[in-house]
């Protein structure tokens, strides 16, 4: 199992973009994936 993270303390900056984009290929590529934003505020 793979994990891959993104963290920033500073909103705005790209997380959730990123996190969602990393799922779709890693989907797109067969990987069974889960993608979780943990962001207070999405
Ligand atoms: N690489 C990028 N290029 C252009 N706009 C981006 C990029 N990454 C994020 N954005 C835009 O910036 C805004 C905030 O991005 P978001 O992923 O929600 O940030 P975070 O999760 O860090 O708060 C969104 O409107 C998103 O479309
Ligand atoms: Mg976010």
């Amino acid at each position: 199992m793979v994990i891959i993270a993104f963290y920033n303390l500073k909103g705005g900056v790209g997380k959730t973009a990123s996190a969602v984009t990393f799922a779709y290929l890693a989907a797109a590529n067969g990987l069974k994936t889960l993608v979780w934003d943990l962001d207070p505020q999405v």
